[in-house]
């Protein structure tokens, strides 16, 4: 059992990776906070950590709402008077609508902007105090390949993902001396609803060529960055600070 008793906070784990990290922090327990703007999807993951014997609370929190991030983190403090772990997960990616910058809209820019960067402000803004509060901790960000390599046609996701490989970074060097670690995981095709309603979607998507151009020649599983997420929020990575861990099966060596 890695985090024991850990108030573990993660963004947009209602489904695809955040709710594989929910139940894996759960498993290793864990009193795992379900910060989700689909209240649904985050009650059911509540509901499935709670029948399989975890400790689960979904908050319902859209990120990019600086009043709910404030109001969702006061009762983090109320109820659990600790936080020692925040993964900020939560991100949208607007395929079809994300496009180069001369054609890419204004509203689009503005809508990936306040949720993948915005919130990840917002949520550390009023999460870290609570980790400092709590003796420390460790913040979780998430990047992409898009944060690390050139990729086409989605510029507001990848100014996005950059700033918060950036402030993965800067953060570090601000709260490592509060005894809080901040690092970043990137990850590239892993299977989950979000690839399926971009990709998949896509027209001109060639899942074999995709699948031809990535070493391991196979997607990545929700369950592959848990573990990630795992070493990261655990003492196992106690001298770990500001890394970018690329969790990719070596898309961006190619
Ligand atoms: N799947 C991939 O291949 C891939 C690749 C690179 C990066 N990522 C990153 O990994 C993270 C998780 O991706 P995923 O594939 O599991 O995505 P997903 O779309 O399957 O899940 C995202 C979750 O975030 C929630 N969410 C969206 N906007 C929110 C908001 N404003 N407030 C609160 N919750 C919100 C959604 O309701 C959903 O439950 C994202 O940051 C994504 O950018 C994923």
């Amino acid at each position: 059992m890695k985090l024991m008793n850990k108030v573990a906070a993660i963004t947009g784990a209602g489904r695809g990776i955040g709710r594989a990290t929910a139940e894996r922090f759960a498993r290793e327990g864990a009193r795992v906070v379900i910060l989700e703007k689909d209240e649904a999807l985050g009650r059911e993951v509540e509901d499935a950590i709670i029948r399989s014997g975890g400790q689960a609370r979904c908050i319902p929190m859209d990120i990019s709402d600086p009043r709910a991030v404030e109001e969702g983190f006061a009762r983090i403090a109320g109820e659990f008077d600790a936080l020692h772990v925040l993964y900020n997960n939560a991100s949208v990616f607007l395929g079809g609508r994300d496009a180069p910058v001369v054609d890419l809209e204004v509203e689009i820019w503005r809508q990936v902007l306040a949720i993948n960067l915005f919130g990840l402000f917002y949520c550390c803004k009023h999460g870290i105090p609570l980790i400092i509060r709590s003796g420390g901790g460790s913040v979780i960000n998430t990047s992409s390949s898009a944060g690390l390599i050139g990729i086409p046609n989605c510029d507001a996701y990848t100014a996005s993902k950059g700033a918060t490989i950036a402030m993965t970074r800067s953060m570090a060097v601000e709260y490592g001396p509060s005894k809080v670690r901040v690092n970043c995981i990137a990850p590239a095709a892993i299977a989950t609803e979000m690839v399926k309603e971009s990709n998949f979607k896509d027209k001109n998507f060639d899942e074999t060529a995709f699948l031809r151009t990535t070493p391991v020649r196979r997607w990545g599983t929700p369950e592959e960055i848990a573990n990630i997420a795992l070493f990261l929020a655990s003492d196992d990575s106690s001298y770990l600070n500001g890394t970018i861990l690329v969790a990719d099966g070596g898309i961006t060596i190619t």
